[in-house]
């Protein structure tokens, strides 16, 4: 696999001396972070075939079986303090969008915050995690991960996951180039991280572009509450403009999100 996605790669892309493959690991974002803290350049990138325990937003299990998705970390190392990265996750939505769209010609869509969606159904998600240096207050690294679901039948999911998530060759109807594939998104992850800290507004303009969530009914659900509204705009930090049915509006930035219509919830 690791050849594969070399050979796809292109020669300007500097991270491919930087590709670690694992066959099987716990999870690439577990390691991603153990590899940093011990100093992993900028650009480290790693990808398994499968993970043991795979990890999601909201301490969340990402269901990773073998021969069936991408599961990839990259460390990032941007000179900046934690406050200028509140759109990383974004970020990270819109290029590997355009990683999916370029290698196999189908356009997911973005579920607040980091959910790719296709349809109804969930397709990958993002684990963003950030540590920062106590010392001076800025960020030592960034961890993005990301989990994309590829070869996956209905049948191989899970009963309670059988009718909230789908895979690319599903929606393709076709197999899916997974190398290919992992080759467009280190790609992608690359053009961002050159850009992050300076194309903030661009990115977030196709970040809500591409963000299924505007204009629907929602739930927001934290601490034992469900609170209803409606889905306004998404601000420049990632935050989720919700027009509740009181009538006030609010930025959401913690919790979990329903989207009426997607996932199962009517
Ligand atoms: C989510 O759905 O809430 C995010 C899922 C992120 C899963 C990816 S798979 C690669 C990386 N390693 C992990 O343990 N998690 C991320």
């Amino acid at each position: 696999m690791k050849e594969q996605i070399l050979s796809c790669l292109s020669p300007q892309c500097p991270w491919g001396d930087k590709l670690h493959y694992f066959p099987c690991i716990d999870s690439t974002n577990t390691r991603a972070k153990a590899m940093a803290a011990g100093g992993a350049p900028h650009g480290t990138v790693l990808v398994a075939d499968s993970q043991t325990a795979g990890r999601g937003r909201l301490g969340r299990s990402f269901l990773s079986p073998a021969g069936s998705g991408i599961y990839m970390s990259v460390i990032l190392r941007p000179q900046c303090r934690p406050d200028q990265l509140m759109h990383l996750t974004c970020a990270v939505a819109v290029a590997v969008c355009g990683a999916v769209s370029a290698a196999t010609g189908l356009q997911p869509g973005i579920k607040w915050i980091n959910d790719l969606v296709i349809g109804k159904r969930k397709v990958a998600g993002i684990l963003t995690e950030l540590s920062v240096s106590p010392s001076d207050a800025l960020v030592s690294y960034a961890v993005v991960g990301i989990g994309i679901n590829c070869a996956q039948q209905a049948a191989d999911f899970p009963p309670e996951l059988r009718n909230t998530a789908t895979s690319l060759s599903q929606a393709a109807g076709k197999p899916i180039d997974r190398p290919r594939l992992a080759a467009a998104m280190i790609e992608a992850l690359w053009d961002m991280s050159q850009n992050l800290l300076t194309d903030r507004a661009s990115m977030m303009a196709r970040y809500r572009s591409g963000c299924v969530t505007l204009g629907k009914a929602v739930s927001v659900h934290r601490f034992d509450q469900v609170r209803h509204g409606t889905a306004l705009d998404v601000a420049e930090d990632g935050a989720l403009l919700v027009q509740f049915s009181d009538g006030h509006q609010e930025a959401v930035s913690a919790g979990e999100v329903s989207v009426r219509g997607m996932y199962g919830y009517v």
